[in-house]
Parts: structure tokens; sequence; C-alpha cells
């Protein structure tokens, strides 16, 4: 019974980090875990031996080696929609056909860049790639964090159907010049759609005699890109079985591979299976995914933690934030197991975050002195990414690891006002440099993060109905018969565009 793990769970005494570590001299070396470029440091979370066994047998209970060779070997793991998650596949890992069309529709991306970049398209400088959620997140994260400034492509990634996304990046680029990239896993997403009709009216207004002919395709759903407009040999398909928020690794990161290169791209799915081969090899208690997860549904179940904050102390980070919240949240956000029983564990905690040092002359009060306890991760880069004085890079690392002390150490005061209770939990992660390589292993580690976090839950991370029913009330209020929704609704309708 899951339920008698989760109680011996809550049994366990709660220690405080300050006595962990007075009590336990090898606990910096016993929970800091060393991959691909990485070095994460749980030892400021409330893992500890007796914490971590007790996970293992829920976790052994659950399945979770069953599972995750199912998730690897391309399984039908996502049960509500009958289909395999294959994300791994795109860097190796997976059934092997799978992983050769992977490599197949990888190759073509490769080709395509090629035959771009020789100008046999166009002489393009500039890209706009249009998409949203996973057809977006991950690309325009991607960008922020590689791009080195000197690259040939200027690349503009718009989601929002607000105009003002749009209109300030038309206004800059030159139509001539500028190459579009649809992407969209079902190429039916209103926003995007909409997006891709003005980027080519404005095309033709600005007098391109065949816009259609500088538009590129990603796409699970080739035929309805044709069907749109797009020719098939400007499509670039992938699989239906890679989900959206999981998709970078396929032809959704083609504006990023066309933008800073496709070694830049290799690199990044070499990166991601070294974390896979870790994730797939490592005994649970040095598993740098699976204790991760241990620590997040600790925080979630035993210490009623709702929340958890992501900082990235790198500017050129600054994006990750974003993209786990619909990594985590469109994954783990769920209400029903497995077996469709009402979930009665909290789900995915709701993760926010921003930019070190801003954010602690901002959020970090409620961190350290309010009364909701919220696990923070921090996320930091040894090397520099400016050529300024090493005062910048130095001071930016040390405040960075100043709050993980702080947080965790807290400071006695008889002034109630000045008190610090202290132990709050945060990891840190930290990579040698930011490059692909280390980012594609820092992403992959998130994903599986995910998966494991999923599996302690027994709920699908790979659906997310829950965004269905929001787009077709949207359809409804834009049709005749939107005048039928609730009164409030109604009323807000009439003011916007009268009666
Ligand atoms: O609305 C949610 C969602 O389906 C995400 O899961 C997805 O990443 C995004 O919309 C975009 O969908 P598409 O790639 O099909 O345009």
């Amino acid at each position: 019974m899951t339920s008698d793990h989760w109680q011996a769970i809550k049994a366990i005494p709660k220690v405080s980090l300050n006595q962990m570590f007075e009590e336990d001299g090898d606990r910096v070396a016993s929970l800091g875990l060393e991959h691909a470029g990485l070095y994460f440091d749980f030892s400021k979370t409330h893992l500890d031996e007796s914490v971590v066994r007790a996970f293992q047998k829920l976790a052994d209970d659950l399945g979770l080696s069953a599972k995750t060779e199912a998730l690897l070997s391309g399984e039908p793991v996502n049960i509500s929609e009958g289909r395999a998650a294959e994300h791994c596949a795109e860097r190796g890992t997976g059934n092997p056909a799978s992983v050769e069309n992977a490599a197949a529709l990888h190759q073509r991306m490769k080709s395509l860049i090629e035959v771009i970049d020789a100008g046999v398209l166009g002489e393009f400088t500039q890209i706009i790639h249009l998409g949203i959620g996973g057809s977006a997140l991950g690309p325009k994260m991607l960008h922020q964090a590689l791009k080195l400034g000197d690259e040939k492509y200027e690349l503009a990634v718009v989601s929002n159907i607000d105009g003002a996304a749009l209109e300030p990046v038309l206004e800059r680029f030159d139509a001539n010049k500028t190459l579009l990239v649809i992407a969209s896993k079902t190429f039916t997403t209103a926003e995007t759609l909409l997006n891709a009709q003005s980027v080519l009216d404005w095309m033709s207004e600005q007098g391109v005699a065949d816009p259609l002919g500088q538009v590129i395709a990603l796409t699970a759903d080739p035929d309805q890109a044709v069907e749109w407009g797009v020719d098939e040999t400007r499509i670039l398909p992938f699989s239906e079985t890679v989900g959206g928020r999981y998709s970078l690794w396929s032809s959704i990161g083609f504006s990023v591979a066309l933008a800073l290169g496709y070694d830049v791209f290799e690199d990044l799915l070499a990166g991601a299976a070294a974390m896979d081969q870790h994730f797939q090899d490592a005994p649970w208690n040095q598993n740098i995914p699976v204790l991760a997860a241990f620590a997040d549904q600790y925080y979630t179940q035993v210490r009623g933690c709702e929340t958890r904050a992501v900082f990235a102390y790198d500017e050129r980070l600054g994006l990750v934030p974003d993209y786990l919240q619909q990594l985590e949240m469109e994954s783990n956000g769920k209400s029903v197991t497995l077996d469709g029983e009402p979930l009665v564990l909290h789900s995915s905690p709701i993760v926010w975050g921003g930019i070190g040092t801003d954010a602690q002359h901002a959020v970090f009060q409620l961190l350290h002195q309010g009364t909701h306890l919220v696990p923070v991760e921090f996320l930091a880069v040894i090397e520099p990414g400016d050529s300024l004085s090493p005062a910048h890079h130095n001071g930016l690392l040390l405040n960075c690891f100043a709050q993980g002390a702080a947080l965790m150490a807290g400071k006695k005061s008889d002034d109630s006002d000045r008190n610090y209770t202290g132990d709050r939990p945060s990891v840190t992660i930290l990579l040698e440099e930011l490059e692909a390589r280390s980012l594609g292993a820092l992403l992959a580690f998130y994903e599986h993060r995910t998966f494991v976090n999923a599996v302690l839950l027994n709920i699908n991370p790979f659906d997310q109905f829950g965004v269905e029913l929001g787009k077709q009330m949207a359809n409804k209020l834009a049709a005749e018969d939107g005048n039928q929704l609730d009164a409030s609704t109604e009323q807000l309708k009439k003011r916007a565009f009268g009666a």
C-alpha cells in the first residue's frame, strides 16, 4: 500500500538542517553529486539516509524501475492518449525504430540548414520563429542562453496573439531577408496561425513576391501544414510521440540550430544523452533526478510546500524558470491517478522564480521571513558570461551562495522583526560552463525529475487536457453563441466589443 509508505515518510523525525550538518560531517560529500559538467548540492535539503530509504521503498512499490524502462524503451506510457513519450529517442535512447527515425529527421534538418546557409532559398539574415508553449519556450530560452552575439542570423521568437508582441519585430525586420519559421506540433494553434498569417501579409505588403517561399514549418502533422499552404519540401516533421513541452530536441529546435549552428544543437543532444544515461544507470540514492524528485515530494507532501522557486544567478539562464513552469506544471498539474482515481496527494508545486541578484531585492523577504516554506533552487555558472571586471561575476556567485546559507542558518534575535528562523531548504546547481552540452544535461535532468515526480504521484505527466476547456471557451466566445456564457463573461464581452 503506497499510503503506508507515505505514513512512514511522514513519521520520520524532523531534524533541522543545522543539526543534520552537525551530526554528519560527510553530508556535503554524500549529497553533492556531479555529472556531465553539472554539480548538484542537495545537502541543504532535509534529505538524509532515512528519508531517501523511505522514498526508495515507495518508488519500488510504485514500479519506478519498470516505468523508467517503459519510458526509455518507447512503450505507450502516455496511457490517456495511447502513445509513447519519446523525447529521449531524439537523443539516442529508445525503441530502435524511433531512434532511427529521429536521427533521419535530424539529418533532414541539418541538410535544410546547409541549403539555407548556402543562400539557395534566399539571402536570409533574420528569422522569425512563431510558436507558443512548448513550441516557443524551449527555443527562446536556448537562444538567450547560448547566443554569443556575433551570429549570422538574428532570431526573434514570437508567441503571444497580442499584436504588440509581433509588431515591433515587423517594424525592425526586413521582409526580404526574413525566414519565417512556423513551429506547431498540431499546426492548428490559433495564436501561431494568426501570427503566421500576419507575417505573410506583412511580407506581401513589403513587396515579397512569394511569401510562402520564405516559410519553414516544424510540425508533427505535415498534412495540416501542407493544407495551410507550406510546401512539403520545407516541412521538418517530428514524431507525434514527442510531447510539445519535451520537443526542443526535435525539429522544434530548428531555429536555434540555424541561428547558432547545427554543431551547437548536436552538443545539446549529447549533453541530454549523458543525463539520460545517468538516469538509466545510477542507483536511486545517487541518481540526480531521482533524489531531486524525492526532495520535491518530501516538501510538497510532508512539509506542505505549495510552491518551489527557481532563481537563475545568470542573466543568460533568465528564461529557465519560465521553461520549467510549463515542463513541470503542464506535466504534473493533474488531479487523477493513472487508475482514474482522484489524486489524494498534492500535484505539482507552483513553480516560480526569477533572476538573481534582482530577486533578492524584490521577493526574497518572503523567502527569508514569510510564513510560507518555499524550497528554493539556485542555478549558477562558474565561468562568467561577461568580460567586465571579475568583481561582477564574483559578486553574483557570492550573493547566490550567501542566500542559500542564510536561508538555512537563519539568525536568532530577541527582536522578533529581526529574527530569522532558518531551516529553509535550497538546492544549488552549478554549471562549470554555460555551453550546449551542460545546458542539454540540465534540461534532461529537469525532464527526468518531472517524470519521477509523476511516478511518485502515480499520475500521467504526458497529457494536458486541462488546457482544452479554455481553448473551447475562447472559440465559443468568438462565435455568435458566445453570448450564452455566464453573465459576468457576457458583460465583459459587451464592454469590450459592444452589444
Ligand atoms: O495549449 C497547450 C499546448 O498544447 C502545449 O502543450 C503546447 O506546447 C502548445 O499548446 C503549443 O501547441 P502546438 O505546438 O500544437 O502549436
